[in-house]
């Protein structure tokens, strides 16, 4: 691992506020590198895309949803979840939603590729907005906190997350990861993921959860049902147990894997991925699959270095 900052590609202009990181040559997309922007590990794709200036022109709404998490948290799937709960009326007797969900929920730090891509942007969307976040609690707009738009969070066991975000890494062509598991857990322990700091964002969140409803990956495995009631509650939404049963089963990794407006398929169109050569988006979608990857020391270690700052909040 390099020691030196990386050389970002030619045509970023570095603001002051954002300060390059040692480049890590095992991403093999010419030119990735990575800054700290207040207290944040981002990429160079949110500097080149100019997304927290964008930010600036964010106006929070009451009727605002928005879906936040750690990449490889369980994002897709509460979105997934939330947008039946809030649509199982205009949806009844239908299959399910026909847009594909990256068009539904924007991602909130990703505005001008959205509008590349020609796909829905938060700042066009004139109905109530369901969008997607992967920023830390802090650096949310401040006219979210104020305006009493609705902020759900989701978190996973840390070790799932670092298995999940390796093979991420490796499979999106914008990063082109090919460093080895070890690698790969060493930097997410130095923070110096795309993200980062893990502990930070986490506590950031839970700090809040008076006002965010905070829930976990493996409570979505364990007992959907009981989520689906949860956000229906905090979303203000009353459902039938007919309802709830039919969000469940919608919601099972299987469906969701089958669905084309959820499983992220369009990347392969789009170029965003290569095939399924190191895997697809909705991968094994199981609770437990880091003993595949950590020994019990390893996992030790690393759930004590979580649980340093997480564990107390929960
Ligand atoms: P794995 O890589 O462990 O399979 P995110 O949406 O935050 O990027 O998280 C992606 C992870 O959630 C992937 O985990 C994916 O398979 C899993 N996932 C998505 N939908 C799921 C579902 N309906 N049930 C279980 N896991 C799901």
């Amino acid at each position: 691992m390099s020691t030196e900052p990386a050389t970002p590609p030619e045509e970023i202009t570095i603001p002051e506020e954002w300060h390059s990181l040692p480049s890590d040559p095992n991403y093999k997309f010419p030119g990735y590198c990575t800054f700290k922007y207040r207290g944040a590990t981002m990429s160079s794709t949110h500097l080149q895309w100019g997304v927290m200036q964008q930010l600036e022109q964010f106006r929070g709404r009451s009727s605002d949803i928005i879906v936040a998490s750690f990449p490889k948290s369980g994002t897709t799937w509460l979105q997934e979840i939330v947008w039946r709960v809030t649509h199982h009326q205009s949806m009844a007797g239908e299959k399910g939603p026909k847009t594909c969900l990256e068009y539904r929920f924007p991602l909130l730090e990703m505005q001008s590729q959205e509008k590349l891509m020609e796909m829905a942007s938060w700042a066009d969307m004139t109905d109530q907005r369901f969008i997607k976040t992967h920023l830390h609690y802090h650096m949310l707009p401040e006219s979210v906190k104020t305006s009493e738009a609705k902020v759900l969070y989701v978190h996973r066991d840390v070790r799932d997350v670092c298995v999940s975000f390796y093979h991420f890494s490796r499979m999106i062509n914008v990063h082109k990861y090919r460093g080895t598991f070890a690698d790969f857990r060493d930097s997410f322990m130095r923070d110096a993921l795309m993200f980062c700091p893990y502990r930070e964002h986490v506590k950031g969140y839970l700090e809040h959860s008076d006002t965010v409803l905070c829930l976990t990956y493996e409570q979505m495995h364990q007992d959907r049902g009981s989520v689906v009631r949860k956000v229906a509650d905090f979303l203000g939404v009353s459902l039938s147990d007919a309802d709830v049963d039919d969000i469940v089963k919608n919601t099972s990794f299987e469906v969701m894997k089958a669905n084309p407006d959820t499983n992220f398929r369009q990347w392969e169109d789009s170029g965003m991925v290569s095939g399924t050569e190191e895997g697809t988006f909705m991968r094994k979608g199981m609770v437990g699959d880091w003993r595949n990857y950590f020994t019990e020391e390893e996992s030790e270690a690393f759930l004590k270095w979580r649980n340093e700052e997480v564990a107390s909040l929960e």
